[in-house]
């Protein structure tokens, strides 16, 4: 067997020329990055070899690297939090690395340990932890990417790759609280097909989302809502899952998300939210100021279901789920030329996504205690 990642074998080069990290205020999602960044080269011959931290910048690649070519690229999104107390805390990250052996594996990239890649991520994040905003919403998203550098153009499994983390600090997603999105029930394009790559965090499932994502701007609404086969079965929210939530008629609620059949991507806020329901209705831990009756579904959700929802009055609230936006709440769902209206409160949320939101950011921020909050 060829050697897996080794974090003893870290090298660190550090930043000669470091920047000080921008005001807070100014900053825009995913623009700017910290001093370093993490680097572990793989091959077919070799496996994993020496992980280097060293300054952010430039990657050398060959024209002929099979990434620039035939998509070869996974990555992941994951969340680094820093406390008044200058304790630095990761959000489920031992998700990301199984996330992102799942979604190499499904490209012919290599697999790798995912507790030894965390632990370099975590000594990357502890060199460059100063970046890391202290302000409430704000966090260190850290972006880790596995590519083909195969230097080739025939397609198959790359004989050569190589795992790159890149830091990015963040501010909340919405600045001046919850503000519903617009969604455009996209039927021209979908995102996601049965045997398809859906599930899976590939770059190469988005780039053709941005396309559609310009058109529904061109129409007045921010994101696509995607829709699978004839009978528009809601699938995701542009690069989130989805939730909706419907009264029943004995006055309970359904909490309602699409299963992950394979179209799916199984986020990690998506499973964070399920876990907060099961926990209210298990009894585990109560959610605030709901008392209604809960039902948590996983199960297929069409748009005439939501539409017939929308005008009988039992359509409670529609919200998608991320790891950059964490909730965001929806207002309105454009589909076949005419509007579907969805109920949000004063504050833009609703009666389940709220308490869900204030549970889950605490989880994050770490003034809730929980094992979803790993120590860097
Ligand atoms: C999300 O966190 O919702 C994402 O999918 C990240 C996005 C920048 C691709």
């Amino acid at each position: 067997v060829l050697p897996d990642i080794q974090p003893n074998l870290l090298q660190i080069s550090k930043n000669t020329k470091p920047s000080p990290p921008p005001p807070s205020k100014s900053l825009v999602f995913g623009h700017t990055f910290t001093d370093h960044m993490l680097t572990v080269p793989w091959s077919a011959i070799s496996g994993w070899s020496m992980p280097q931290i060293e300054p952010y910048g430039p990657l050398r690649l060959e024209p002929s690297s099979t990434v620039l070519h035939y998509a070869q690229t996974i990555f992941e999104g994951m969340k680094a939090y820093r406390d008044d107390t200058g304790k630095v805390t990761l959000f489920r990250p031992d998700m990301n690395m199984k996330r992102m052996n799942s979604s190499a594996t499904r490209v012919a990239l290599p697999n790798f340990n995912g507790d030894a890649l965390l632990e370099l991520i975590k000594e990357l994040i502890r060199i460059d932890k100063h970046w890391i905003p202290k302000e409430p919403g704000h966090s260190l998203y850290v972006r880790p990417t596995l590519i083909g550098t195969q230097k080739a153009v025939g397609i198959g499994p790359p004989n050569e790759a190589l795992l790159f983390v890149i830091c990015s600090p963040v501010g909340p997603y919405y600045p001046n609280g919850f503000k519903p999105i617009a969604l455009y029930g996209t039927t021209e394009y979908v995102r996601a097909a049965p045997g398809g790559t859906g599930a899976y965090k590939l770059g190469a499932n988005y780039a053709p989302g941005v396309l559609p994502q310009k058109f529904a701007a061109q129409k007045g609404y921010q994101q696509n809502l995607w829709l699978h086969g004839p009978e528009h079965y809601l699938t995701e929210v542009g690069t989130m899952n989805m939730f909706v939530v419907f009264r029943k008629g004995d006055g309970s609620l359904e909490l309602v998300t699409p299963p992950l059949d394979g179209m799916i991507l199984p986020g990690i806020t998506r499973d964070s939210v399920l876990v907060l329901a099961q926990e209210h209705v298990s009894g585990k831990k109560k959610l605030a100021h709901l008392t209604d009756k809960l039902i948590i579904s996983e199960r297929p959700v069409t748009m005439n279901e939501v539409k017939s929802a929308s005008l009988s009055g039992s359509l409670v609230e529609l919200f998608g789920s991320g790891t950059a936006a964490v909730i965001s709440p929806v207002d309105r769902i454009g589909y076949l030329g005419e509007d579907i209206l969805i109920p949000t409160e004063e504050d833009g949320m609703g009666p389940i996504s709220r308490p869900i939101w204030k549970e889950l950011v605490g989880r994050q921020m770490g003034t809730i205690e929980s094992d979803w909050s790993v120590p860097v």
